[in-house]
């Protein structure tokens, strides 16, 4: 277990925010895991638990402890017929594993290709992308409770996963900490290209093998979202609006061409990223806070914006879109800070 004392959380945020942490915790393995949340530990509350820091918004320093995962690792379990069982352990960055997977031609993980983060934070939030979740592909998830330290396995639908939610972001939030993720992938093809981009990029009769999946997100991802090594970000700050049919064909008889989905629950989904354009907001920056010029739906910091400037843009623009639109805009970021 590595300590770090009042340090800076820069480079455990893919924003790039320089605030400070009263501690940094980093552990690697299950046992220190146990150790960490054994009855009676006297870390200083709160504690956070972070996996790479891709989908944090900080407004100030933190007044408690960060818990960093290190734990590494996959595994094959078992395989039956086409069907192969991994296992992936939480601290794993999640891209690293979907290389692992499409190598080994397995598919299952490949519509999911480049997305920042770890394993045991793209099962936390159910990530997305091209079609697919990762929720369609986990069978169980390892935790180890916040409160003792012992061992719970959750099955899929114990998750209770929803777009970009789970139990463990919801009614038990703070509770466990995810140490291993299950998932059941395909030796067979399964191929997922239902989102128009994605057929659109690959060729006609291409070879079915996952890894020209995977390429073909890498470039779509790479044309429109940026590298946060490059330029901090947090990928999708907003998430899509989901809406009653009825109410979205209020909005869609008035905007005809804001782009719309239909989800399997009949409810409709409408693009924040149009959304946010039409008020003008795409490109613009606020000193160093800023909306990326080819994804409105991404905010930015452009060298030293402060987590409140970018908080007080998202603000403004969610203000415009409801002056607009009568649509309340949530984020899909987590805010950290007094609000
Ligand atoms: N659009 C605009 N303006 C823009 C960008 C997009 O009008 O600046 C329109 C596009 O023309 C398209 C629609 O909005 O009709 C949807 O755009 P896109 O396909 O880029 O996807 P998105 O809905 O904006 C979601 C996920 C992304 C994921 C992509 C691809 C959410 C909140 N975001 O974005 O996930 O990569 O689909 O599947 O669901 C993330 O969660 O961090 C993330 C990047």
């Amino acid at each position: 277990m590595w300590i770090y004392r009042n340090t800076s959380l820069r480079n455990y945020n893919t924003l790039g925010l320089d605030y400070l942490t009263d501690y940094l915790v980093k552990i690697r393995t299950e046992k220190e895991a146990f150790e960490f949340f054994r009855k009676g530990n006297t870390w200083k509350k709160p504690v956070k638990i972070i996996g790479q820091g891709s989908n944090i918004l900080f407004t100030e320093d933190y007044k408690g402890t960060i818990l960093c995962i290190g734990l590494g690792g996959i595994r094959k379990e078992k395989v039956k017929g086409n069907e192969v069982i991994i296992s992936a352990a939480a601290g794993v960055l999640w891209d690293k594993l979907v290389e692992w997977t499409v190598s080994r031609g397995l598919w299952g993980l490949e519509n999911l290709s480049l997305i920042p983060g770890q394993t045991g934070a793209a099962a936390v939030q159910n990530i997305g992308a091209y079609g697919a979740e990762v929720k369609d592909s986990i069978i169980k998830i390892k935790t180890v409770s916040a409160i003792d330290g012992s061992i719970k396995y959750f099955d899929r639908d114990e998750c209770r996963f929803g777009y970009r939610k789970s139990i463990f972001k919801t009614s038990e939030k703070g509770k466990y900490l995810v140490t291993r993720v299950y998932f059941r992938l395909s030796a067979e093809p399964v191929m997922r290209l239902e989102y128009g981009s994605l057929r659109n990029e690959l060729k006609k009769g291409f070879k079915p093998d996952p890894s020209i999946v995977r390429e073909a997100v890498i470039r779509i991802r790479r044309n429109k979202l940026p590298d946060h090594e490059l330029i901090g970000n947090a990928g999708s700050f907003f998430k899509n609006p989901v809406l009653k049919s009825a109410e979205a064909a209020i909005i869609k008889k008035k905007f005809p061409d804001l782009p719309c989905y239909t989800e399997p629950t009949g409810d409709i989904k409408l693009a924040a990223a149009w959304l946010i354009e039409q008020t003008g907001w795409k490109g613009k920056r606020l000193g160093d806070a800023g909306v990326y010029d080819k994804q409105a739906l991404v905010l930015v910091n452009h060298g030293n914006a402060s987590g409140q400037q970018i908080f007080d843009l998202s603000e403004m623009i969610r203000k415009s879109v409801y002056e607009k639109f009568g649509i309340r805009l949530q984020r899909e970021v987590e805010v950290v800070g007094l609000h």
